[in-house]
């Protein structure tokens, strides 16, 4: 949520902090600006808006000599999307300036405070309050004013910060990410990796509780008490191609298209011929239970994962939501497993929910997919997904990543506790890429169910067993990309309360592959038609019974049960895409979201 820029070096810096920005937007685009040190002065533009308002803003401005800035895009929490809300915070004599991540919890009591102190502010914000506080602490060095600066706060943070006096840019930051670019004379800052790309792949992740000092040519990293950090750099493995939109009109549009790429970098290296390999530094046979916690799109691969480790190894699966678990005290005891799942790995409600689950002493392993981020950094071992940036605020091949990475785990859990190999299973997942391949052959049918539908206002979305959290995941999917309401339910649930809303014309969405409840979802179809409703079926083969009833078909191919999930979610993820760019919205950048969300 939100994303920080920072630049230092040789060149446009102004056209540097613009450009990151614009890799940054998917995390927050609700205001934007730039604070640069120019001719000694602090010069800040910003603005409520998206970045291509405040590059408008920007055309009558130059900034002369300037060496350094830093940026900000803002998702808001404190105060609307206003110009005086947007990033960069200065401080009441414009010699400082701020971007800043994360909530400070504590903000009214410092504001009281410091406005006691004769300090005016400007915003609503609860960031504003770290420019007042690193200025009332300043006395000719930033980095010790910082640091006193984030031991006064509660909270969240990742910060950006100048002096108009210093050539360097101080960063810190808790429970927020911070990521420090080495380039030739010149040095980057940001709050996602993805905004370096192209720039430099060798990059250094700041821990919480650290602070750098960024000059040109180097930095100086240190804890809060002083003591000196050696960080080790990292090589950043993604390339411009990942995080551009290679000719398609969305993001979202690419990394659904990316699929079969990405479930194929998963398999790599772990399925070897009829065995899984891993690496989880934890003992599965000791394990009797299982709780998977995650959040949005991920909690529902965690609801599949139920289906799926029970079915393979038969220990009991519990699955919380991350912003729940952390908050109900959970029973956790010496033979329980934890599971986070997220994306981002920066989801604030599953790293709390991780830290409750270690504090209580349980094992906890992470399926992520940004690399080096907090979650992956906290878990005692974990699978990464390999699925590249998704920038896409709308998940997608994380989803279907996520899915096969909790496959891996149950077919390398059964092998660690001495179960048979399921070759079927095996001989599934290796060809899962060209099944996903053949499913998005068949997009234009998808696109034109989409042209037919675009109109609705409601939508309903059924499956039975382990496809139940497919229809959530497509419900989700439509909903949050073209504000048309949707629901997904347990098919066989659907008599007990949501069959009252089916009148003519209703929208109703079946996951019904040819496994063991086919029939009774086929029953289930017949009964919305009966009421005139629109029936779209998502189905392995046709047979007369379909036929009859649907009014839309969508073919995929046939796998085994605990497959299926990961074919039949995208025609779903399809027709979300469609219907919402039909509607004109913007959407890989949905109104009121963030890519990853780093408050509770
Ligand atoms: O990064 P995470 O997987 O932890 O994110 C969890 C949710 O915020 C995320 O899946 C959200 O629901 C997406 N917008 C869904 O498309």
């Amino acid at each position: 949520m939100c994303g920080i820029i920072g630049y230092i070096g040789e060149g446009d810096v102004a056209e540097f902090l613009v450009k990151g920005l614009k890799r940054l937007e998917y995390r927050g685009y609700d205001s934007a600006g730039i604070s640069l040190i120019a001719g000694g002065l602090i010069s800040t533009v910003k603005c409520g808006g998206n970045i291509s308002k405040l590059e408008k803003k920007l055309e009558k401005v130059e900034f002369k000599d300037a060496k350094l800035g830093i940026g900000h895009t803002r998702w808001a929490t404190h105060g609307e999307p206003t110009d005086e809300n947007a990033h960069p915070h200065t401080s009441c004599k414009d010699e400082i300036a701020i971007a800043h991540n994360g909530i400070i919890e504590n903000y009214k009591t410092l504001k009281k405070m410091l406005m006691d102190k004769g300090h005016a502010f400007k915003s609503d914000t609860d960031s504003e309050v770290i420019a007042h506080l690193i200025e009332e602490f300043y006395d000719g060095d930033l980095e010790s004013a910082v640091a006193r600066a984030v031991k006064s706060i509660e909270g969240a943070y990742a910060i950006a910060s100048i002096h108009k006096s210093e050539d360097r840019i101080v960063v810190a930051c808790k429970s927020s990410p911070i990521v420090i670019g080495f380039g030739d004379g010149a040095m980057f800052i940001a709050s996602d990796a993805a905004a370096l790309v192209g720039n430099t792949n060798k990059v250094v992740y700041l821990s919480d509780g650290e602070i750098a000092s960024v000059m040109c040519d180097r930095i100086h990293v240190r804890k809060l008490n002083g003591e000196s950090v050696n960080k080790q750099v990292k090589r950043l493995d993604a390339s411009l191609s990942d995080v551009e939109k290679g000719g398609f009109k969305h993001f979202m549009l690419k990394e659904i298209f990316e699929q079969p790429e990405s479930l194929s970098n998963l398999i790599r290296g772990r399925v070897r011929g009829n065995s899984v390999k891993l690496t989880l530094n934890v003992n599965l046979n000791s394990v009797s239970r299982i709780i998977i916690i995650a959040c949005g799109t991920s909690w529902h691969s965690a609801i599949i994962g139920k289906y799926i480790i029970e079915n393979l190894i038969r220990v009991p699966v519990e699955v919380d939501y991350a912003s729940e678990f952390k908050y109900r005290n959970p029973i956790i005891g010496r033979g329980d497993l934890v599971i986070a799942i997220s994306q981002s790995g920066e989801t604030a409600d599953t790293i709390g929910a991780v830290r409750a689950a270690k504090q209580k002493g349980a094992r906890v392993i992470g399926i992520v997919n940004v690399v080096g981020s907090t979650i992956s950094r906290e878990v005692d071992g974990g699978i990464y997904l390999r699925a590249g940036p998704e920038i896409s605020v709308a998940s997608t091949k994380a989803f279907t990543s996520q899915v096969l990475a909790l496959l891996l785990f149950a077919l390398y859990a059964r092998q660690a506790r001495g179960g048979v190999a399921d070759n079927q299973l095996l001989n599934e997942i290796t060809d899962l890429p060209n099944m996903v391949d053949r499913v998005l052959d068949n997009a234009k049918i998808v696109e034109r169910i989409a042209e037919d539908l675009a109109q609705k206002r409601n939508f309903l979305y059924l499956g039975r067993g382990i496809n139940y959290p497919v229809a959530l995941e497509g419900a989700l999917k439509l909903k949050e990309i073209s504000y048309i309401h949707a629901e997904g339910y347990p098919a066989g649930e659907m008599k007990h309360g949501p069959i009252a809303l089916i009148d003519e014309g209703f929208p109703v969405v079946f996951i019904s592959p040819k496994d063991g409840l086919y029939d009774k979802v086929v029953s289930n179809m017949e009964e919305v038609k009966a009421r005139k409703a629109i029936v779209i079926a998502v189905i392995n083969e046709i047979d007369e019974n379909v036929r009859q009833v649907a009014d839309y078909i969508i073919e995929v191919p046939k796998t085994s049960p605990l497959v299926s999930p990961i074919i039949n979610v995208i025609p779903l993820q399809l027709l979300a895409y469609y219907i919402a760019d039909l509607k004109g919205v913007d959407v890989d950048r949905p109104r009121n979201l963030a890519k990853s969300v780093t408050v509770e």
